[in-house]
């Protein structure tokens, strides 16, 4: 049996989610049910990277939600009407949700959440949050027995973006933020991302799953970008810090009554220590630092936005209710959480892999042993990208070389062959580089 999708939206995120669902092969075998069966667009005519019969595409989305046939409605519109319209609808026909839209989400989520309980579906959010880095579900489940005492990340790409290139070529923030609109990186209205609503939508959905209570947004203290100067960041270097928009949810007790724990929830620029984890994330790279009793600190990274890596969020939460789906009609084991495997990988030898190498020759200090080596490796296909004799060791000339990229199997050849050198003493070490 098929999982039927209605697909609301086929723009970035929406042609990144159907190319992964009609491209299964080598993704998790339960994809191969599911079938994306009408999608929603504003316009038929468009041309696309990805084609659909007259069947499927429409313009009228409140036919997609109300269809009888379609178990997951997949709601990647964006914005806040007529997107919470149609998620009302759509659960109000028993239909389960996976959404990307954090917006509708922040602000109306108890409406949302409370029909969706009423009516036994599910809505899904992965996407909403840090684009293709999973922390929703590690929130809800991997995390779940954990005392949260905060939450906090770059939870905004296009600022880290701007506060990043700020920082590496000393520019100002609004020359940077044209350059960033040039280049796309940036809307061209960009209040939304600039001025912190984005990441305070974000954190508000984090800090709800985290502290397992409502946030009204109203309540999220929201401070932006603009006002940083590239002056600020050359002093804060100097002072051993990095200025980053962060996002933090934060248990604190209160100063009356300490037995009663309170948020403190915010967004704003923020000074971090150079040694803090959050300090190196640079770009569009988002990052969400979790510390939990008793597990503490765990940090989740990657690409924060764009079409593959939102899609796999997306994708993520469809495959979940499928499973459910299937295992309230078939007696089998969860198929996320089961074994669906019986084969074995192929394994490639190691003589086939093809690294860098690092490493150290002990030898006469007579003339002509860097040549002998050079051509030893030379005869063998090995290329070099540095040399070094650095000085002596116990009278014994210290020679270091890194390769370029070899297969392990023509290293260990050339290796056996300079072992027979006269003027190789030892090889004391041999590591692979990155
Ligand atoms: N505008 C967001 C950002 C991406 O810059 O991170 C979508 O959530």
């Amino acid at each position: 049996m098929a999982y039927k999708l209605g697909l609301l939206g086929l723009g970035t995120v929406g042609t990144g989610t159907a190319q992964i669902i009609l491209d299964s092969l080598g993704r998790h075998p339960l994809l191969q049910e599911i079938e994306i069966h009408r999608v929603g667009v504003r316009n038929l005519d468009k041309p696309r990277p990805v084609t659909f019969s007259a069947d499927q595409l429409t313009t009228d989305l409140e036919s997609i939600v109300t269809d009888p046939d379609i178990d997951i409605v997949v709601e990647l519109l964006g914005g806040l009407e007529p997107a919470r319209s149609l998620i009302l609808t759509a659960i109000s026909h028993g239909k389960h949700i996976v959404t990307a839209n954090k917006a509708v989400i922040s602000r109306y989520g108890n409406e949302i959440f409370d029909a969706a309980n009423a009516k036994g579906v599910y809505v899904m959010l992965e996407a909403a949050v840090g684009g293709g880095i999973p922390v929703i579900q590690p929130l809800k489940e991997s995390l779940g027995v954990n005392r949260i005492q905060s939450v906090m990340g770059i939870i905004n790409g296009t600022t880290n973006y701007i506060l990043t290139r700020m920082q590496t070529e000393g520019a100002d923030f609004a020359d940077v933020l044209a350059d960033a609109q040039r280049l796309g990186y940036a809307e061209a209205d960009p209040t939304a991302d600039v001025d912190g609503l984005d990441a305070a939508d974000k954190i508000a959905i984090l800090a709800s799953l985290a502290f397992a209570g409502r946030i009204k947004l109203e309540d999220v203290h929201c401070e932006g970008i603009r006002q940083i100067s590239a002056a600020d960041i050359a002093y804060a270097e100097k002072l051993g810090f990095r200025i980053k928009l962060l996002a933090i949810a934060k248990r604190q007790s209160s100063t009356e009554n300490h037995a009663v724990d309170r948020l403190s929830i915010r967004v704003h620029p923020t000074l971090v220590p150079k040694t803090h984890p959050l300090a190196s994330i640079n770009g569009v790279y988002n990052a969400i630092l979790i510390e939990g009793e008793p597990l503490g600190q765990v940090m989740f990274y990657g690409p924060g936005a764009g079409s593959g890596p939102t899609a796999s969020a997306v994708v993520s939460d469809i495959l979940t209710i499928a499973a459910i789906l299937k295992t309230e009609t078939e007696p089998i084991p969860h198929p996320l959480l089961s074994c669906t495997h019986q084969h074995y990988c192929a394994i490639a030898p190691m003589e086939e892999l093809v690294t860098r190498f690092y490493t150290r020759f002990l030898t006469n200090d007579t003339p002509g042993v860097i040549g002998n080596l050079g051509t030893s490796f030379g005869n063998h296909g090995v290329s070099l990208e540095s040399i070094v004799q650095i000085g002596m060791r116990d009278n014994q000339a210290e020679i270091v070389v890194v390769t370029h990229n070899v297969s392990e199997g023509n290293f260990l050849n050339a290796l056996a062959e300079i072992r027979q050198l006269d003027a190789v003493i030892s090889i004391p070490s041999v590591l692979r580089v990155l």
